[in-house]
């Protein structure tokens, strides 16, 4: 097969980037490794920062009326931090005037991938042996289908939006990597049960801390700060909720609404960026380039702002013949990337309990919670952050 941009990985950023570049008439096949259904069944964050909406909406993903983002998703004018056993409400819509969506990401995937196969999108899930090559002359990504045929597919250039695991971001020679390790991991759960409350509770306790979402009216999300090496297998439904209540605990008596857990696992946890995300005619979108630790859900919002980075800059290279924007595109893309690498390893910070944290620690961790909260300026600082700087 012949296109003009060859993007390996199907998930939110190749889907966008895919559909991105059909509007402006410029082709591309898709390649992932996983299927549909594996996809739509691994569950990830579940925040869209108000560009991400807008980027659902207003570039024709959905036919007019039917912004499932809007309808299904849920406004959220601002979060809670608790500690010290109380709850402080951050209002974003009288900070910043701005609100975050509740979306799951596995649902912004089912309405991009809907889009794509309605607009005759090429997509090829569930292949293997992708192997791209030629990143500096001619672009080739060969694999082998689910029937064990060889395929090859010639492009102008090539994306990398493979995830965390990317094999694309090793072709970018003389790259540099920089990472953070962190000392604990998250505990997810799905449970069967009404909301405990109406916006999103970031709770830090002397046990560590936990994270109270939301999916449906019925089902709910929630996440407990854990040992990297923790057996999900470990944990019974009873523990779960005895650990999830001792962190909620406080002096006003707040409990959290019980039921089944019906999902359970749990999340790696790390800081990471590459760059150039740049070599020839390769470039890498999203988690191929960098990953943020879960605290603040900024993953897939820094995705979808680098493909529509990446779209502008694509047009401008097949359909201007301007190559100087690609050696833009990784200053404009780490711009916005670090702004949130550092916020992220901030609310993670001020949220969890470090490994063999003092009681000095303990203290001076309280001492910031409570200055963000009692101060205008430094609730609107996290207000910024968390509802997404502008591109
Ligand atoms: C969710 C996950 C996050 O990491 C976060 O900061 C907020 C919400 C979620 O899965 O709902």
């Amino acid at each position: 097969t012949r296109t003009q941009v060859a993007i390996v990985g199907g998930g939110p950023a190749g889907l966008l980037l895919s559909h991105l570049l059909h509007r402006v008439g410029i082709d591309s096949v898709v390649v992932d490794h996983r299927s549909v259904d594996e996809i739509e069944t691994t569950h990830r964050a579940g925040i869209l920062e108000p560009d991400s909406v807008r980027l659902l909406t207003d570039t024709g993903v959905y036919a007019a009326g039917q912004e499932r983002v809007l309808t299904e998703g849920d406004r959220h004018g601002g979060i809670y931090l608790r500690f010290g056993g109380e709850s402080h409400h951050l209002d974003f819509e009288d900070l910043v005037g701005a609100s975050v969506w509740l979306y799951p990401q596995t649902e912004v995937f089912v309405d991009l991938h809907r889009a794509r196969v309605r607009d005759g999108g090429d997509l090829r899930y569930g292949i293997s042996q992708t192997a791209v090559s030629d990143v500096e002359t001619a672009p080739r990504v060969a694999y082998v289908d689910a029937d064990g045929a060889q395929h090859e597919v010639l492009a102008d250039m090539v994306v990398g939006a493979d995830g965390s695991r990317s094999v694309c971001r090793d072709l970018v020679v003389g790259n540099e990597r920089f990472f953070r390790e962190y000392p604990f991991a998250w505990f997810g759960i799905l449970c069967e049960a009404p909301k405990s409350s109406s916006e999103l509770i970031y709770a830090r306790s002397d046990r560590g801390f936990a994270l109270i979402s939301q999916r449906t009216e019925s089902v709910q999300r929630m996440y407990f700060q854990c040992d990297p090496q923790e057996d999900p297998g470990a944990w019974s439904d009873d523990r779960i909720w005895s650990e999830l209540q001792h962190r909620l605990a406080g002096a006003d008596g707040y409990r959290l609404q019980e039921g089944p857990v019906i999902e359970k696992s749990v999340l790696p946890f790390r800081s990471f960026v590459q760059t150039p995300m740049q070599h020839g005619r390769l470039v890498l979108a999203g988690d191929a380039a960098h990953t943020v630790p879960p605290t603040g859900a900024k993953g897939l919002n820094l995705a979808l702002q680098d493909v529509k980075v990446l779209a502008e800059v694509i047009e401008q290279v097949m359909v201007e013949g301007d190559d100087a924007a690609l050696a833009g595109y990784t200053d404009r893309a780490l711009a916005r990337v670090w702004k949130a690498q550092h916020f992220s390893y901030w609310m993670t910070t001020m949220l969890h309990r470090g490994d063999g944290s003092s009681e000095f620690d303990e203290r001076r961790q309280l001492g910031e919670l409570a200055s963000l909260v009692s101060s205008r300026a430094g609730a609107t600082y996290l207000a910024e952050g968390y509802t997404g700087w502008p591109q």
